[in-house]
């Protein structure tokens, strides 16, 4: 790296730039040198799900999770915690219980895993993925066991538990306007309306090259106009490898579009980007702004330019 070279996270003013990690990788050393010195905020990519913290009955296990708090405490970033709610990575014993076990259940979980962080999460996710591509609630075991109401009511135990953690929904394929974010859009209207305390919607923002939303500014404009933050919370730009000079161009116009739409809502509190190198992704694309030799690839320039404001 050159020893010159400003960080990305000193660049950032008004928002927090952010970064999905694992400690897995934390035994390379260039990945935890990037990591603190770019981002200021960070998301346990896997670490805080349910079937990480809980895969049997009442073992709790928040030493990955810790790892990660601990890491952001020494490097001075915000923490982003994922997730409370989602119908993926649900440890297989709690499929297999009664509808009366689910529902208490449902609340022990959000309980215990926000107690065990309890003033060390920025923000929560409360609730992943509930929506389905036409804009209906998924079909999950939440919504089968528990109605239309379980996600209201993540939300109100959320926020008796930790209040001073801001509560989001987060999806993918949210970031236009279409069924999905309509959908999104009508639920959330209406839990503000009955003064469920949600404060905030995560935009996942998984994307390919040459393919970010046009009007991606303006649907995170409508979002934060009924009063609630929003944040883009698991940004990747897939190419369709192999990779060339053109498409790390095109990325990073790509990664820059993302950086300015955010910046032009002043209710987008922040970028998360998921992972940030290569090596590294649970996708394959070379979507990250580092390569797998964790060299910058010219998104990051990009990014840095758009942050300072050029
Ligand atoms: O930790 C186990 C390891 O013990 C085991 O040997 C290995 C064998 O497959 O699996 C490991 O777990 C994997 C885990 O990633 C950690 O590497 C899981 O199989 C794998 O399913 C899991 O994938 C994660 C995926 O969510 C599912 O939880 C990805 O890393 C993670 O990037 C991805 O993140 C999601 C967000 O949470 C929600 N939005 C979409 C996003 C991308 O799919």
């Amino acid at each position: 790296m050159n020893a010159n070279a400003q960080h990305l996270r000193s660049s950032a003013n008004k928002i927090y730039i952010g970064v999905a990690l694992t400690p897995s990788a934390f035994s390379e050393s260039n990945y935890k040198t990037i990591a603190g010195q770019e981002f200021n905020c960070l998301t346990a990519e896997n670490e805080m799900k349910w079937d990480a913290v809980e895969g049997s009955r009442g073992n709790h296990n928040y030493n990955a999770g810790d790892q990660l708090v601990e890491f952001a405490h020494q490097n001075q970033m915000k923490v982003r915690g994922h997730t409370l709610i989602w119908h993926s990575q649900v440890p297989n014993w709690v499929q297999s219980l009664s509808k009366a076990d689910i529902e208490s259940t449902f609340k022990k979980h959000i309980t215990d895993e926000m107690t065990h962080y309890k003033g060390k999460i920025y923000a929560w996710d409360v609730v992943n993925e509930v929506f389905e591509e036409n804009g209906v609630l998924r079909n999950s075991i939440w919504h089968k066991n528990l109605g239309d109401n379980f996600v209201a009511e993540a939300f109100k135990i959320a926020h008796e538990v930790d209040p001073n953690a801001k509560l989001y929904i987060n999806d993918y394929n949210i970031e236009s306007k279409n069924a999905k974010s309509d959908g999104l859009y009508k639920l959330v209207s209406q839990l503000k309306a009955q003064g469920v305390p949600i404060h905030g919607v995560g935009f996942q923002s998984h994307f390919s090259v040459g393919a970010i939303p046009h009007d991606f500014a303006s649907n995170l404009q409508r979002f934060s106009a009924l009063g609630l933050d929003v944040a883009i919370t698991e940004l990747d730009i897939a190419m369709k490898l192999p990779s060339t000079p053109e498409k790390l161009s095109q990325q990073a116009r790509d990664y820059a579009s993302v950086f300015k739409d955010c910046l032009s809502v002043p209710r987008c509190v922040g970028v998360t980007i998921w992972g940030f190198t290569d090596k590294h992704s649970w996708i394959h694309g070379d979507a990250l702004p580092w390569d797998s030799n964790y060299h910058p690839k010219p998104a990051v320039a990009a990014i840095e330019a758009v942050l300072k404001g050029h």
